[in-house]
Parts: structure tokens; C-alpha cells; sequence
């Protein structure tokens, strides 16, 4: 067995999802891209005492760690034993710049930086494969019935289009425009939506179908527009998003408000992001003047923080 450095890092990100979420779960497909504003890292070093972690949530002893960090605990035996090692003595610091439960991929992306931390701590190899299947283990406790897509988009340095069980394909979002996030500040309830989302299809399996392969659809065109640099379809396609998420009853009353609200500013779309019932949407303009009005009637309306990403084209502008 070999030594472990004195102390190792790992990286990830937080993401947004553009397109797809809940239907993902249903197998349709998702566009989602890595959104490195918010970055992840985590610093484990060795400790004479027993392993403790340091967050902004909870600093101490892992053993005593809220139920809400279960995901992380398990992840840190699993791999300590997967590589025969001990899970005692490690210091481990996570630095976060995602909200927590904002639909921004916080879980998935402090269970990928954890991974690539400890692997690095013990000098191991770690392809890729084997840190989805690490993040996956995580996020089935964090969300119940992940679709994989956090996993997959917290550690990829390029948009996606994801598909359950297909192989994912990069995709560019070459094209012009500026998307605007925005955070409710209200938590999101990923675990419970999707909990939600799967009693509806149990209780209507045909309405409820309907209404995700709709879903489904709307991505394949955005997927489309986004080829062709269609901004303005594109939009449309996030707003029709939007209203069948709610449908879907993902939605909640402050989304709706930010939504109406950009879309009133003259936003070219606009939907809710990640789990919903809280958490963030997005809104797609054409200039950075009109994101930047648009970012600040959300804050009046009462987003606690926004950010505007400028979707390819117009980068260097
Ligand atoms: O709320 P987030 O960032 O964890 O996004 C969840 C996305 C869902 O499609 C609702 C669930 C999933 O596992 O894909």
C-alpha cells in the first residue's frame, strides 16, 4: 500500500440544464452544459483524528454528519474500501460556489470532485467510467431516480445531449444569444418532483406519457435550432418547455412569476431549470443589453442572485 500524499484536490462544476429535465428520467433525451461560474473543489488531507468534513452546511466528524450529507459518507467508505483503504484520518474541505438545491447540479458536482480527490489521495487511476459509476452510487441517494445527467455534465468540459442508455454527444452551443440564470432562492425539491413526476405516471400513464414525450420532442427541436443558429426558435421551444413542466406540476408559483416576468421584458424564452418547485430558470435574449434589463427586473421581482452566459457566438462581442 502506498502512502498517501500529505493532501489532494478534486474539481467539478455546476451545470444547467437547457432542455429535457424530468423527461431524461423517462429516457427522453436532455441538453445540459457544464457551467463553470460555479466551481467545486475539494481538499483532502491527513488528520490525526477521525475523518472530518469542513462545508459551508456542516463542519465535523463524518460519523455525525447530517442525513442530508448520507450521499457523501457513503461515497467515502465505498471508495476507501473499493481501494482497500482506511476512511478514517482524512480532512476533507469542500468549496462550494453552487447554491445547494437550486437545480445547478450541487450534489452531483461535490460527489465528482470528491471522487477525483480521493482517488488522487490514493495515488489510484480513475477513467471515466469508473467516476460515473462512483457519482451515480451518490446521486441515487441523493435523488432517488437520477436520470445520470448531473453526473455526466458536472465533469464534462462541453455541452451535452443525453440520452439514458445512448452514447452522449457533445454538442456546441455555437449559437448567438445569452441566457440568463436566475436563482429563486428557494430550495429546490429534485428528490421529491421526480417522486412526484413518477406517481403521476402511475396514476395517469397516458396523460402523463403525453405529456414527457412532448417534452422529448421540444429538445429534439432545440437541439435542431441550436445547429442552425435559430435563436429565436430556440425560445420558443423553452417557453413550450416550460408550460409542460408545469403540467407536469414541477413548477411553482415563483418560477412562473420569473418566467412571466422575462418574458414580459421581451425575453425570447424562458423556463425553470433542474428539478423546479424552486431552484433556478433560465431566460434566452439576444443581446447582453437586453440580459442585463432582463437580469435586473428578475432581481426586482425577487431572484436573489442571477448570472448571464453568453451562449457561443456572441463571446467575443
Ligand atoms: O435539480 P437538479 O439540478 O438535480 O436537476 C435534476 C434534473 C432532473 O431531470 C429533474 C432529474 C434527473 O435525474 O435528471
Amino acid at each position: 500500500m502506498k502512502t498517501p500524499p500529505e493532501q489532494a484536490t478534486g474539481s467539478a462544476h455546476g451545470k444547467i440544464i437547457l432542455m429535457g429535465e424530468h423527461a431524461v428520467v423517462y429516457g427522453e433525451p436532455a441538453i445540459a452544459f457544464p457551467f463553470k461560474a460555479t466551481p467545486v473543489k475539494i481538499e483532502i488531507r491527513q488528520t490525526d483524528s477521525l475523518t472530518h468534513i469542513a462545508s459551508s452546511y456542516y463542519q465535523g466528524v463524518l460519523s455525525n454528519a447530517p442525513r442530508s450529507l448520507s450521499n457523501l459518507s457513503v461515497l467515502i467508505e465505498t471508495i476507501c474500501s473499493d481501494l482497500h483503504q482506511s476512511s478514517n484520518h482524512l480532512f476533507v474541505t469542500i468549496t462550494s460556489f453552487i447554491p445547494a438545491e437550486r437545480g445547478m447540479g450541487s450534489s452531483a458536482a461535490v460527489a465528482t470532485a470528491l471522487v477525483r480527490a480521493l482517488f488522487s489521495y490514493f495515488d489510484q487511476p480513475l477513467d471515466r467510467a469508473k467516476l460515473l459509476d462512483y457519482v451515480d452510487i451518490s446521486e441515487k441517494i441523493a435523488h432517488g431516480n437520477p436520470s445520470g445527467i448531473d453526473a455526466r455534465v458536472t465533469s464534462s468540459e462541453s455541452p451535452l445531449f443525453y440520452k439514458k442508455g445512448s452514447a452522449i454527444e457533445l454538442l456546441s452551443l455555437n449559437i448567438s444569444g445569452y441566457l440568463i440564470l436566475a436563482d429563486t432562492g428557494v430550495k429546490g425539491q429534485t428528490l421529491q418532483s421526480v417522486a412526484d413526476v413518477a406517481d403521476q405516471v402511475n396514476a395517469l400513464p397516458e396523460e402523463t406519457m403525453a405529456i414527457i414525450s412532448q417534452i422529448g420532442q421540444l429538445t429534439q427541436k432545440a437541439k435542431e435550432a441550436i445547429l442552425k443558429n435559430q435563436r429565436e426558435t430556440l425560445g420558443v421551444l423553452m417557453t413550450q418547455a416550460h408550460v409542460s413542466l408545469r403540467q407536469l406540476n414541477v413548477s411553482n408559483a415563483v418560477l412562473d412569476h420569473l418566467v412571466d416576468t422575462a418574458l414580459s421584458h421581451g425575453a425570447l424564452g424562458a423556463k425553470l431549470t433542474g428539478g423546479g418547485r424552486g431552484g433556478c430558470m433560465i431566460a434566452l435574449t439576444e443581446t447582453e443589453k437586453a440580459a442585463d434589463t432582463i437580469s435586473n427586473k428578475l432581481m426586482e421581482k425577487g431572484a436573489v442572485a442571477t448570472w448571464i452566459h453568453p451562449l457561443g457566438a456572441d463571446i467575443n462581442e
